[in-house]
């Protein structure tokens, strides 16, 4: 008889979620129109919904997290301008160099502890002369949670005094959220309040919400006008695109107050490994990721993998552990031991 197949527990992303019986069934009765003629009641539901919880004009519904960074800086920064952003930003790391491949736009970075930029390191770095000679930063962007940082929420101080310190010199700012909800269950701060501090925000209704695809990108009703043109012509504009937004509905219905049952496995598996030998936990995990340091990631990661664990090492010499809808208890306590039987094992 064949060797029963292993159910992996696939802690490598909260991207991997799979949409749930109910939402499949909001999904197949999804009303749908031609979302490029602005036609799609699901659509146009979604993004009058994503402004109202924002409390912004507007917001366009993209494919996905990666487009919806590179519409803010694409209506917010002009060929030849600097975008100031953290050096572990998703946008600078991950996005294949779009902002400059796509928008032509310069990229400078601000060093800081946990993908997270202190008022002080953005100011030394903002270039307001109008010396002919300099690009003149004229975008900041903030992620929050950060992904490269373990899940950190930006210190809500920070957040708005690096807001305030760009808009009162006339810059914009964009907030990467696409793990906003993730800040907002654990910090009682509602999304609205980050949003107010912020020209535009992106958030993700994949990721943890649970739907297969989809972001929005929220602003002001000019830049989000002038973002629809940009999404049809990097190939954004969609058709009935409904059948994806009625998911995204449905997650924001439903799947929001449960990222808590997701960061309080994150801290349960932690408080659970953290005293094995061999293992080091140099970031906090406010949120739903845990990064692990080990000697030897790809010798553990593949026998993690033996044991029917599945994780990422996004950042050098750490494993990272993402919880999510699909993570049960059961899941929880069998990632705990293959983890630990791992670190002894090595
Ligand atoms: C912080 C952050 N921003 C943006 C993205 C991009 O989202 P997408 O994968 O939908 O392009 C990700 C994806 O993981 C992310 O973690």
């Amino acid at each position: 008889m064949a060797d029963e197949p292993i159910t992996f527990v696939d802690l490598r992303s909260d991207t991997v979620t799979q949409p749930t019986a109910p939402m499949r069934e909001a999904v197949a009765r999804a009303p749908l129109g031609d979302d490029v003629f602005g036609e799609d009641p699901s659509v146009n539901a979604l993004e009058s919904r994503a402004a109202e919880i924002m409390g912004k004009d507007a917001a366009i519904y993209t494919p996905s997290g990666t487009m919806a960074n590179l519409l803010a800086v694409m209506t917010q920064c002009a060929p030849g301008e600097t975008l100031l952003i953290s050096e572990d930003a998703h946008l600078f790391t991950y996005e294949s160099g779009s902002v400059a491949r796509i928008a032509n736009v310069l990229t400078k970075t601000v060093p800081g502890e946990f993908g997270i930029m202190a008022p002080d390191a953005v100011k030394a770095r903002l270039v307001l002369a109008r010396n002919v000679h300099l690009s003149r930063t004229t975008l900041v962007a903030l992620e929050n949670t950060t992904n490269r940082g373990g899940g950190a929420i930006y210190p809500f101080e920070w957040f708005s005094a690096v807001a305030q310190l760009a808009r009162e010199n006339g810059l914009r700012v964009h907030c990467d959220g696409a793990r906003i909800f993730n800040a907002v269950v654990e910090t009682g701060i509602a999304a609205r309040d980050y949003a107010a501090h912020v020209d535009t925000i992106s958030f993700c209704v994949s990721k943890g919400l649970g739907a297969p695809i989809g972001s929005l990108l929220v602003g002001d009703a000019d830049t989000i006008r002038a973002a629809r043109r940009y999404r049809k012509m990097l190939g954004g504009g969609m058709r009935q695109a409904g059948v994806a937004a009625a998911a995204g509905h449905y997650a924001l219905d439903n799947h929001i107050d449960r990222l808590k049952e997701d960061h309080q496995r994150a801290k349960s598996f932690r408080e659970a490994v953290e005293g094995t030998p061999g293992l080091a936990f140099p970031m906090p995990s406010p949120t739903n990721m845990v990064y692990v340091q080990v000697a030897d990631v790809e010798s553990f990661l593949t026998r993690l993998r033996e044991r029917g664990v599945l994780a990422l090492t996004p950042v050098a010499g750490m494993i990272r552990l993402v919880f999510h809808l699909h993570i049960d208890d059961a899941a929880l306590e069998r990632a705990i031991a293959a983890f630990r039987e791992t670190a002894q094992s090595m």
